[in-house]
């Protein structure tokens, strides 16, 4: 046992020597209470160490033990609808033990070791396996089938493996002959968290996830095992917006890392998830949702685990096959602790004060997101798609956290504190945004709705007309305007307003089903050609501004999501009736 005195405090970072032998990044227990730290550098036998947990009243003289592991998570059944704190800690376990969320120190394991599951094997004695192969199944929960896999670096012949019952996660429940030996299978196994899992092969994303937010999915899809990243100034939407893909994203699987915002957010995602029903099965969103939560009154160096453990869980359910979306509020949070710390060390600082590997460490965490081939035979295809949320100071996207995340990532939502203001929710900047995936969904769109990609062209380009005319109109008013400009302007409107504009708190509005997100789209353009075309012939502006349906496209977004096809009908009837009539009189 490698056991050392605690020689200096500062906020979160220790200094202890007598650590001969101790390894970088193993964890270590740090003082008479013993938190829980990692060793971040070591030179001879001093470490210094990031703690993860409140240093206060930590002494010169306490001792610091290594425990001789990396940071690990905790994986088998059991994590789904769990709510961990940065370094896997089941905090409800928690507060029910000691009546508070966190009590320094606590030894709670983020697997319940009690409960008993129904394990079902799916191979026999004397079946070959190797890394990743699916031995047996546990039903985790009404949403999720947890497959029991060999874990990475085993194989061998199946030597032993139980009758289907019913077992904890600590029971052995299997025994490989492997060349090195014996090697037995639990239902849980742990996982380095600063290491990615390990895959066959890397597939270029090309299904969409889909959000059923209408400005994500029609203008700026983000691919099943893709990175976004959503920029915004205090105020402008990305905890909502979040919140709203957690909520609503087609994936298997959800990890939501709270990563430093304000505890309250959380409480709301606490309270309210547990509420939300999955549209497609009607049964309870938190059935396939893990939640980390590390809110800004939580200790500092937690946000860094926070982040690897969560990205961890993510692969891991990637792993068995799934399709899994990770969101992360907020990075920057997340960056700050890395310059805290990096302070802390004194290191050279880089811009802004960041550690020079603040880009690096960003690209590793989002490089872990992708479509895999998994390990294991079979041709098994997982995902692990990745939001994070950056919150630059001000607002201002020219500052090294944005920067370097621009980089990585294929998707970029830009908000924009304008919009916001005006209360065009989401705030999503439409000229300012992009994303690198258009063309890998494009075939799943088409077969949604004929000529999506042309009906998003034509959008977006009479978004960039009202653009250009707008800088005119500055000067001169709407109504100096030629005809055709002015229904150019009306159609831009009605692309922001009736079809971007979306409601996160309607009760229909929240969520928009793809065929009605194409639908409401070409309605909508299919009156500005109409519109045109009016305008054409000599009918004047005002009168089509006058029409009655245009309220009916309007209110497209609340028609019943069940019923919008019969009611779409109806609309399109009123849009005909009503221009035949102005064209004919
Ligand atoms: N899609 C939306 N629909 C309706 N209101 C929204 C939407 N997005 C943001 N808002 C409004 O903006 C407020 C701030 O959003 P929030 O996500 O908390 O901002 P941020 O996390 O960027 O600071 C919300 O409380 C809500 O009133
Ligand atoms: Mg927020």
């Amino acid at each position: 046992m490698i056991e050392g005195k605690i020689i200096r405090v500062s906020g979160p970072v220790v200094e202890a020597r007598g650590m001969k032998g101790a390894k970088m990044y193993d964890v270590v227990r740090v003082g008479d209470e013993n938190l829980i730290g990692e060793i971040i550098r070591l030179n001879q036998d001093m470490a210094t160490i990031q703690v993860y947990e409140e240093t206060t009243g930590l002494k010169p003289g306490e001792k610091v033990v290594s425990t001789g592991n990396p940071l690990s998570a905790e994986l088998g059944p059991g994590l789904i609808t769990s709510i961990f704190d940065g370094i896997q800690r089941p905090l409800v376990q928690i507060k029910e033990s000691v009546g508070d969320f966190i009590t320094r120190g606590v030894d709670v394991p983020a697997l319940d070791r009690k409960k008993k599951w129904d394990f079902k094997p799916l191979v026999k004695k004397g079946d070959k396996v190797t890394s990743g192969d699916v031995i047996g199944e546990v039903r985790e929960t009404s949403l999720v089938t947890h497959r029991i896999m060999i874990p990475p670096g085993i194989e061998g012949k199946i030597k032993d493996i139980v009758d289907e019952g019913k077992y904890v996660v600590e029971d052995i429940i299997a025994k490989v002959e492997t060349k090195e030996g014996q090697k037995e299978i639990k239902l849980m196994h742990r996982w380095p968290v600063r290491k990615g899992r390990p895959y066959r092969k890397k597939l270029d994303p090309t299904a969409p996830l889909i959000t059923g937010q209408r400005v994500v999915d029609t203008f700026f899809p983000i691919a099943k095992g893709g990175t976004a990243a959503i920029p915004g100034g205090f105020g402008t939407g990305k905890t909502v917006m979040l919140h709203q893909l957690a909520k609503w994203s087609d994936a298997d699987i959800i990890v939501y890392i709270g990563c430093g915002e304000r505890g309250n957010e959380m409480t709301d995602v606490l309270r309210e998830f547990p509420e939300l029903k999955d549209p497609k099965s009607g049964e309870p969103l938190m059935n396939r949702t893990i939640l980390i939560a590390n809110t800004s009154n939580m200790p500092v160096a937690a946000r860094d685990a926070s982040v690897y453990t969560g990205i961890t869980l993510a692969e891991y359910y990637r792993d068995m096959g799934y399709d899994v979306a990770l969101m992360a509020d907020s990075t920057s949070r997340w960056a700050e602790a890395m310059r805290e710390i990096s302070g802390r060390l004194e290191e050279m600082p880089g811009e802004e004060g960041y550690p020079a590997y603040l880009a690096s460490r960003l690209a590793e965490f989002y490089e872990r997101a992708g479509r895999v081939i998994t390990l294991g035979s079979g041709e098994r295809e997982g995902s692990v798609s990745v939001v994070g949320a950056v919150s630059p100071p001000g607002g201002d996207f020219s500052e090294p956290v944005a920067q370097n995340t621009f980089r990585i990532v294929k998707v970029f939502w830009a908000l924009d504190s304008d919009l916001a203001d005006r209360r065009h929710f989401p705030a999503i900047n439409w000229l300012r945004s992009y994303s690198l995936y258009v063309d890998s969904v494009r075939e799943h769109w088409e077969q949604i709705g004929k000529g999506w990609a042309d009906l998003r062209t034509k959008a977006m380009t009479l978004l960039q007309k009202e653009a250009e005319l707008q800088e005119i109109v500055k000067l001169v008013g709407p109504d100096a305007l030629p005809q055709r400009e002015r229904a150019i302007l009306e159609g831009a409107r009605m692309i922001r307003e009736d079809f971007l504009q979306q409601s996160a708190f309607h009760e229909v509005d929240t969520y928009c089903p793809e065929k009605k997100q194409y639908e409401m789209l070409r309605i909508i353009l299919d009156f500005v050609d109409k519109m045109m075309r009016a305008i054409e012939k000599g009918i004047h502006i005002d009168d089509v501004l006058k029409m009655k349906s245009r309220e009916l496209i309007a209110r497209m977004k609340i028609v019943e999501n069940e019923k919008f096809e019969k009611e779409f009908k109806k609309i399109e009837k009123e849009i005909n009736k009503e221009f035949e009539t102005l064209m004919g009189g």
